[in-house]
């Protein structure tokens, strides 16, 4: 899903976002792990202060493995509670409910310290669109699934999944906008398809993404398409398209297609497991 953004829905998502707050007491962000701060939402900080927060490194499968560890080991650092998940395929959910347990304790404690005992947790995912909210609460809620409908205190309309006994779940994520002032995120966010590729053209943003490739991981291109690294970004677009048989009018080359090709696969996990950004290198943010 792709989102046109101007200031109009920023307005409304940060309505949203303000309205469903108020209801709960954990706010689950997610971030797509190829990229985590890139696509953290600048101003979650902010709305999310005074809440138990836990962050989950969704799309875990795409990312490298060692740097998934050490941007959960950043985010604990930073007072977080943080998981790594693959939500398409159920990789680490069994493990976020007692995580989310541990992120409210402070909460249950002061409940039962008032005679308030048994009150579910409540819970809401939010996070920039196409990072997986709704595969999550899907992969959530397929296995717990009872919808709870309106009950007291709780706005008309709100539908609550009950994860257990304990924890329930908004079955609405909140919609945060992505980071656009920052050209470098803005250019990741573009490799992995979360904001539009009219940033950039395919083959400019193709041609960034083989920049980055040769630099952080350079035997990636040559192994996947067989071609030899020439070192400009252009012609190995150019032997990508040949190496393809990505072809126009009969025999010229049409690089438009081998951009979009090798973007496809990036996005896919086809080049393999790749981290955007590691927390050493991005410390400073
Ligand atoms: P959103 O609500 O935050 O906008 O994201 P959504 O759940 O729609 O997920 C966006 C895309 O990311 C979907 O792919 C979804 O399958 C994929 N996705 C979500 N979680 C994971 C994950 O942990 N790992 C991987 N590899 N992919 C994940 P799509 O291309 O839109 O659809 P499809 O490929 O599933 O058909």
């Amino acid at each position: 899903m792709h989102f046109q953004w101007y200031p109009g829905h920023m307005t409304k998502a940060r309505r949203m976002m303000q309205e469903n707050i108020k209801l709960i007491d954990l706010i689950i962000e997610l971030v797509d792990a190829r990229v985590p701060l890139s696509s953290r939402n600048p101003d979650i900080d902010e709305m999310g202060k005074n809440k138990a927060r836990l962050i989950l490194l969704n799309k875990a499968d795409l990312a490298e493995e060692r740097c998934n560890d050490e941007w959960v080991a950043f985010f604990k650092e930073k007072g977080y509670f943080a998981v790594k998940v693959n939500s398409k395929k159920g990789g680490g959910l069994k493990s976020i409910q007692p995580v989310i347990q541990e992120a409210c304790r402070e909460k249950t404690e002061r409940d039962r310290k008032r005679g308030i005992l048994n009150r579910p947790v409540r819970a809401m995912v939010a996070g920039i669109p196409n990072v997986g909210k709704s595969t999550f609460i899907n992969a959530l809620a397929g296995k717990a699934c009872t919808k709870t409908g309106n009950k007291p205190g709780v706005t008309k309309g709100k539908q609550w999944i009950r994860l257990n006994k304990n924890v329930e779940l908004l079955d609405t994520p909140g919609i945060l906008w992505p980071k656009f002032e920052d050209q470098e995120a803005a250019l990741k966010l573009a490799f992995i398809g979360s904001i539009k590729d009219e940033i950039l053209q395919t083959e400019e943003l193709a041609a960034e993404l083989v920049k980055f490739l040769d630099r952080e991981y350079p035997e990636v291109i040559g192994e996947k398409y067989s071609v030899e690294n020439s070192g400009d970004p252009y012609e190995r677009l150019r032997s990508i398209a040949e190496s393809r048989h990505c072809l126009v009018r009969g025999n010229e080359l049409d690089i438009e297609k081998a951009s979009a090709l090798l973007l496809d696969d990036f996005r896919n996990g086809r080049l393999g497991r790749i981290t955007l950004e590691n927390p050493a290198k991005m410390s400073g943010k």
